[in-house]
């Protein structure tokens, strides 16, 4: 095990028998050996610092239907609701007091914000807040439409692949979504200049070993500078609702492994996580991830933001208690800084993996 291990993170490979080996592995030294290199290399990578970004969660409104979503359009008996600009500009305003240098505005795919809107609120925060990253995880939308947003001043975008296995992919979403157009997004989101995140569920229905070994090649052919993972957690009203959720453990592994893969990547441990355990981003910064997410949507409104069933928006998840988390982390030798938290680039002089 332990030969695997170092030799994934010299590497930075693996083989599909390796992954087999790593997820299903019962050696628990093996597997703590895993999470503590992994931790290792963040720390190589960005010191102590993990990056917390403040999470705005714009609309649930949504046109489309994916099977595993929890505001899928078809799901019934939920409160849709939108930010106004205003309240956008808002939760900024709190979160810049917060020390949040990062914010992520996130939504379903909802057409009331047309580009027209969508710059003029991303125009606004970035006029207001000149020193902070604005990124967005809006969905699928035109080149031209993720063009205009750039140049309004959205220098990230999270667009999550799902799966990089195109008969998985049609299994997860509706007929009217396509693998090549989400491909297609991500591939225009890196030539117009964002730093883009891809990223899948962990345990997501008719997810296979095989399945996994392709998003880990996706992955690095199309070096992302973010990579969102989380277990995927059934949702009441979708065709996934009696399906078993993805565990903590094959996830933190995952991490762990994507960690060793791509040192310098920013790797978020999600509220998903935080979700299925309480000490999930712990435990998920200890296996390698070095981003938080806290929610920064007026509180109110958090429980519609209902992708799947029992999503935390309180506690650690919450950003009033940005402060109570940045002492819950200090013990892991963690520091969270006011800081835009941007990609760093790997050194090719002095970073390369051994050959
Ligand atoms: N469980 C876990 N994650 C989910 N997402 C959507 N539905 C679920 C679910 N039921 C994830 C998707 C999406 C991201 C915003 O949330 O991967 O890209």
């Amino acid at each position: 095990m332990k030969d695997i291990i170092d030799h994934l993170a010299s590497t930075r490979n693996l083989t599909l028998e390796q992954l087999v080996g790593l997820l299903a592995s019962e050696d628990s030294e093996g597997i703590r050996y895993l999470f503590h290199l992994a931790h290792q290399t963040a720390q190589n990578s960005y010191g102590n610092k993990i990056f917390f970004r403040g999470l705005i969660e714009i609309s649930n409104h949504c046109k489309n239907d994916c099977r595993y979503c929890g505001i899928r359009r078809s799901r019934t008996g939920i409160h849709r609701y939108r930010l106004s600009k205003e309240q956008i500009l808002q939760c900024c305003q709190q979160g810049y007091a917060l020390g949040f240098r990062t914010f992520v505005l996130q939504g379903g795919e909802d057409l009331w914000f047309d580009d027209d809107r969508m710059c003029d609120i991303v125009a606004a925060i970035h006029q207001q807040h000149p020193d902070c990253a604005i990124t967005l995880s809006l969905g699928e939308r035109s080149r031209q439409s993720y063009q205009r947003l750039h140049d309004a001043g959205a220098e990230r975008y999270l667009l999550r692949h799902e799966t990089a296995n195109r008969a998985h992919y049609q299994k997860l979403h509706p007929a009217d979504m396509s693998f090549d157009n989400r491909m297609r997004c991500l591939q225009d989101l890196k030539e117009i200049g964002y730093q883009v995140g891809c990223g899948f569920m962990v345990g997501s229905p008719y997810q296979t070993i095989e399945t996994l070994f392709e998003d880990l090649q996706f992955i690095r052919a199309f070096q992302p500078q973010m990579v969102g993972i989380g277990p995927f957690i059934p949702a009441t009203g979708t065709p996934f609702a009696d399906r078993p959720a993805g565990t903590v453990e094959a996830t933190l592994r995952l991490l762990a492994i994507i960690r060793l893969l791509h040192p310098h990547v920013l790797l978020p441990a999600t509220t998903a996580l935080g979700t299925l355990h309480p000490q999930g981003r712990e435990m998920g910064i200890l296996a390698g991830a070095n981003v938080i997410m806290p929610n920064l949507s007026p509180a109110a409104l958090r429980a519609d933001y209902s992708i799947y069933d029992n999503k935390l928006s309180t506690g650690s998840e919450a950003a009033e208690t940005v402060n109570d988390t940045r002492q819950r982390l200090a013990p892991l030798g963690a520091t969270l800084l006011p800081d835009r938290g941007d990609f760093k680039p790997q050194h090719p002089a002095n970073d390369e993996p051994e050959t």
